[in-house]
């Protein structure tokens, strides 16, 4: 009888071994500008959106400019003032993004190097990988209703372009209302191509062309789908824009540069 000998490793799987790889191509160089990115935008934003203003009193606001950490702005009267107001609406876009396929993908690699690169080796010695059916990355699934709770947030931030272009009446067209306009289309485009929601318009359906319903929902799905190829493309553009959004009105609120702009 012919004894099957099972190999130790699948071939073609990366070698055991934090970064051990036979890839010749610099491929840590992606996860390390992504992580920096990250972190550095992430970090802001948290100072900014939780800590900036019960701390220091720094103003979110500018003549009409909100900063989109904010919107819809919700100051209850119980708030107390050691409470960012942001934190009343950022946990539903900071829900969204730590969810987010593409994210996932892209800080499970940069910060857990689980693994960090295809074909490259994970740390030997760390915690079993439960995927996504342990505490506290079951949470995880929760990224369709977090993604049905974004939209809420996104609306207010284009209803934030009116006050953002009218001042007294008149059209204003300042370079802060020009970043606000360009930011919520990245968010926009990013929540439209997200993977749930193109699952979710096209998704479980036998038939794309027998009623005139799912002919619709094919012709919304291909819509979606050219949107969804450039998703990591979003989730950084957008990801930029928000920072670069709030940075913009915060230094407007406390004078530290002003706004060009034209009356009509
Ligand atoms: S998969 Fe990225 S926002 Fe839904």
């Amino acid at each position: 009888m012919t004894a099957i000998r099972t190999p130790a490793k699948p071939a073609g799987t990366a070698a055991l071994g934090l970064g051990r790889t036979s890839r010749r191509d610099a491929w840590w160089l992606a996860p390390g500008v992504q992580a920096t990115v990250f972190t550095i935008c992430a970090g802001y934003l948290f100072v900014s959106g939780i800590l900036l203003t019960p701390l220091f009193n720094t103003p979110y606001e500018h003549q009409g400019y909100l900063s989109p950490l904010f919107s819809p702005l919700i100051r209850p009267s119980w708030l107390p003032s050691w409470i960012s107001p942001g934190l009343l609406i950022l946990w539903i876009p900071l829900g969204f993004r730590a969810t987010c396929y593409y994210y996932r993908k892209a800080y499970y690699r940069f910060y857990f190097a689980d693994p960090p690169g295809c074909a490259v080796g994970e740390p030997t010695v760390h915690h079993r990988y439960k995927m996504e059916t342990a505490f506290p990355f079951i949470l995880q699934n929760l990224h369709r209703y977090f993604l049905y709770l974004a939209f809420f947030p996104l609306f207010f931030l284009w209803a934030d372009i009116v006050p953002a272009l009218l001042q007294d009446g008149r059209l204003r067209l300042g370079l802060g209302g020009l970043i606000m306009v360009a930011n919520v289309t990245l968010l926009t485009g990013y929540s439209l191509s997200c993977h749930s929601l193109r699952h979710l318009v096209g998704g479980r359906l036998d038939c794309f062309s027998c009623t005139r319903r799912q002919q619709v929902r094919y012709t919304l799905w291909q819509r979606l789908t050219s949107l969804n190829r450039h998703h990591m493309a979003w989730a950084w553009a957008s990801l930029l824009s928000v920072t670069l959004t709030d940075v913009y009105i915060r230094l407007l609120a406390l004078g530290v540069i002003g706004d060009p702009a034209i009356h009509l």
